[in-house]
């Protein structure tokens, strides 16, 4: 995988366990990367098994509680305790309008990117250590809205408000609950479709020029994760090089009260 060149500084999350879900492959891959070198104990809990890495790993589908609660239960027999939970895991199915959208595909939609968030948060509040911290990885178009991916977009904007009550439901055990919406991230999710052409469209439209590399994206993570964190809870921060902030092109011309450099009035 591609990663920035930095050091990465601060054993922030020394003594934390992890458990991250869809950690076997992009983006999530890297947060355990990140949160590894940060010294945390991490855990997987993906469909797949990871490539590399010497992780707690559970095979499991995360978009059925019991998968999710067998992960989490995992993770408290052999490790001891369970302090941050990143929900990750989803399936993108970009470029499928409304009509093509099957109920079969809302359903597997919803279940993996929004139901696996609320299992989470559930599972956050019975197992999670008291001081513990939530991190849900939402989208870009969870709150702008855009065609042909309606089901992705609906599930990540779920992902978003799942993300405020669980905060407050979380909050008397000092749990904090926030989420992450990227923009565009070269992953293989993205870089494997032929002649993507989402790439073109959002680098243009990106202010920053470019679309995101995992490692651009990991380091929220790990603060959010982190005891510097402890007094921000319900936020979801946008990590997506300004895309959300506004349109990067505005096409204007002054008025007629603009003549040589002076408002005429
Ligand atoms: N790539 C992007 O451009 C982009 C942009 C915004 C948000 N995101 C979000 O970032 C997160 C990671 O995306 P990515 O691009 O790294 O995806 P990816 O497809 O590369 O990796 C997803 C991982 O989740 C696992 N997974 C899928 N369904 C699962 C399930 N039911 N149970 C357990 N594990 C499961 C997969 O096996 C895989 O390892 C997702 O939440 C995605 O919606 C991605």
């Amino acid at each position: 995988m591609v990663r920035l060149k930095e050091e990465y500084a601060a054993r922030t999350l020394e003594g934390k366990v992890a458990l991250v879900t869809g950690g076997s492959a992009g983006l999530g891959a890297e947060i355990v990367q990140r949160f590894t070198d940060s010294g945390a104990c991490v855990a997987i809990a993906d469909v797949k098994a990871p490539e590399s890495g010497d992780c707690h790993f559970t095979r499991a589908d995360v978009a059925h509680a019991e998968g999710f609660a067998a992960a989490v239960e995992a993770v408290i027999e052999d490790i001891g305790k369970l302090d941050i939970i990143v929900n990750n895991a989803a399936i993108q199915p970009h470029g499928i309008p409304l009509e093509d959208t099957t109920p079969e595909l809302l359903d597997r939609v919803f279940h993996t990117n929004s139901h696996a968030v609320f299992y989470g948060l559930q599972l956050a509040k019975k197992y999670l250590s008291e001081g513990g911290s939530v991190i849900n990885t939402s989208s870009f178009v969870g709150s702008i809205g855009a065609p042909n991916c309606p089901s992705y977009a609906a599930s990540k904007a779920a992902v978003d408000h799942l993300t405020r009550v669980g905060a407050m439901e979380l909050a008397p055990k000092q749990i904090t609950v926030n989420a992450v919406a990227p923009g565009l991230i070269l992953t293989p999710a993205v870089t494997t479709i032929p002649n993507n052409p989402e790439i073109r469209f959002i680098e243009e439209r990106t202010p920053l020029g470019r679309a995101a590399l995992p490692a651009d994206i990991a380091p929220l993570y790990e603060f959010l994760a982190s005891d510097a964190a402890r007094f921000i809870t319900g936020t979801v921060i946008p990590v997506d090089g300004g895309l959300s902030a506004g349109w990067n092109r505005y096409d204007l011309s002054p008025p007629l009260e603009w003549v040589d450099g002076q408002w005429q009035s």
